[in-house]
């Protein structure tokens, strides 16, 4: 019998694309145990931007939700999304620190690392393909992830070349990652069908999410071609920005005579456990109603949603809604003279914000920003195409090229970790604490400052009662 399995999102992708990852570990703690005899493949519960938020926004200690997942569910493989050099953060960190982080997320409970590079240039994977391997445990799974986005470089052979390079690295499973949600059924059925006919038996995972309202039926069709891994939530926390409901795909996949190892019994018991909260965070107006519609503007502008609503936010700021349509206009002409870059974080940023400068300016790339400059000077990775010469001469000077080696090179000095020793001192505990200041210094500071305070309170709350 056929067999498609499934990834569930709902405690990292399907928070971060419905509420900008304000979840906290409180609000989902009760359900762990349960959700471990649902029969997933893998529960995605950590990295993208949980780490991040967990020390910004809700004083969790990242290390310590995991942990604590990984105790309530014992029998399911933990997932997590690394952004390869750039770990959780944005920029390019050091081959050490790459190497330790991967090595404190296996040892804190990570089972599955989904590894891509916004530019899909792989010699950004390598640090952390390496590390995943060097501290494999048996459970262990390194994916290799392809950022996947459409441009008339982007075609299903160049899909499938990466998808060889990727397995030539030594990855045990492959991910199309698909984070604008405009790869459409006829496209889904093209590169699967490829990808398989060329890689063969190593197990293929797609990851869409609903934003133009096709993943349905690009799923649907993935399936039909052969995809092995789906990403879905339970059914109250999927649609609009996030992925598509693993009930609702249950069901139909039980009429397709589709193995899935879910139980039916257990993925609704979930899903009920989570309405009251999705409905808490309704009413405080954390989930905001627009991102549970569909948006098929991606679709037209080949813009991913969450871009369109930055780029109105920045305009209507600088009081220049009408320049609305130019700027639209302008996104792809940027993309093109950059090469066509995936838009994807930290590209949809720079991309976005220099179409805007662009137009408010009058005159194309008279004010460029740093982070596109450095994206010319090579130190992003390279470009899936060659980018506009023109503007290479005007930021590189005549002749300039961009540096053909990472930018990490040769850096594995180990200064990050001293540096960060000596600035948090007593606050640090353990390389944990050392690694959550080298990848959010203030961040990590204040959360570690706060931690030492509240034990101090108890401390003495204790003192005085006896
Ligand atoms: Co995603």
């Amino acid at each position: 019998m056929k067999k498609v399995q499934f990834t569930e999102t709902v405690l990292r992708d399907a928070n971060q694309s419905l509420m900008a990852t304000r979840l906290p570990y409180a609000d989902f703690e009760a359900i762990l145990p349960k959700m471990d005899e649902a029969g997933y493949y893998s529960v995605e519960c950590w990295g993208g931007a949980t780490f991040d938020s967990c020390l910004r926004y809700l004083g969790e200690d990242p290390w310590e939700r995991l942990r604590k997942i990984r105790e309530r569910m014992p029998n399911t493989r933990l997932q997590m999304l690394l952004r390869g050099q750039n770990l959780l953060g944005y920029k390019h960190y050091h081959d050490d620190v790459v190497e330790k982080f991967v090595e404190l997320s296996i040892k804190n409970g990570i089972d599955v690392i989904r590894i891509f590079d916004a530019l899909n240039d792989f010699r950004n994977l390598e640090t952390a393909l390496a590390a995943t391997k060097k501290y494999a445990t048996d459970r262990t799974i390194a994916s290799g992830c392809i950022s996947y986005t459409q441009s008339p470089v982007h075609t299903v052979d160049k899909y499938v070349e990466m998808c060889k390079k990727l397995v030539e690295m030594g990855f045990d499973t492959l991910c199309l990652k698909d984070m604008a949600g405009t790869m459409s059924p006829y496209e889904a059925e093209g590169l699967i069908k490829g990808i398989k006919d060329a890689v063969g038996d190593i197990p293929l995972i797609l990851h869409t999410h609903c934003t133009t309202g096709m993943a349905y039926m690009t799923l649907t069709k993935a399936i039909e071609s052969g995809v092995d891994v789906i990403d879905t939530a339970t059914s109250c926390f999927s649609n609009g920005t996030s992925q598509a409901a693993t009930e609702t795909l249950f069901y139909a996949l039980q009429q397709y005579g589709i193995e899935t190892d879910l139980n039916e019994k257990v993925i609704n018991e979930v899903n009920d456990y989570f309405k009251p909260i999705k409905q808490k965070y309704i009413d405080k107006g954390t989930i905001n109603p627009k991102s549970m519609g569909t948006d098929s503007q991606a679709l037209v502008y080949k813009v991913p949603g969450g871009m369109l609503s930055n780029m109105i936010a920045n305009l209507k700021d600088m009081n220049a809604m009408d320049k609305f349509d130019e700027a639209l206009l302008e996104i792809p002409a940027v993309r093109k003279d950059m090469g066509y870059p995936p838009l994807v974080t930290p590209l949809s940023q720079m991309v976005g914000n220099q179409a805007v400068t662009n137009v408010l300016v009058g005159e194309r790339y008279k004010n460029i920003s740093n982070e596109v400059k450095n994206y010319f000077k090579g130190e992003y990775g390279i470009s899936p195409a060659p980018v506009d010469a023109a503007l290479e001469e005007k930021i590189l000077g005549v002749g300039g090229k961009p540096i053909d080696c990472r930018i990490e090179d040769s850096k594995r000095t180990g200064e990050d970790f001293v540096k960060a020793k000596e600035a948090l001192g007593e606050l640090a505990e353990t390389e944990e604490d050392i690694m959550s200041y080298i990848c959010f210094p203030a961040q990590a500071e204040a959360f570690l400052k706060k931690r030492k305070e509240d034990r101090e309170k108890v401390v003495k709350y204790t003192i005085t009662e006896a």
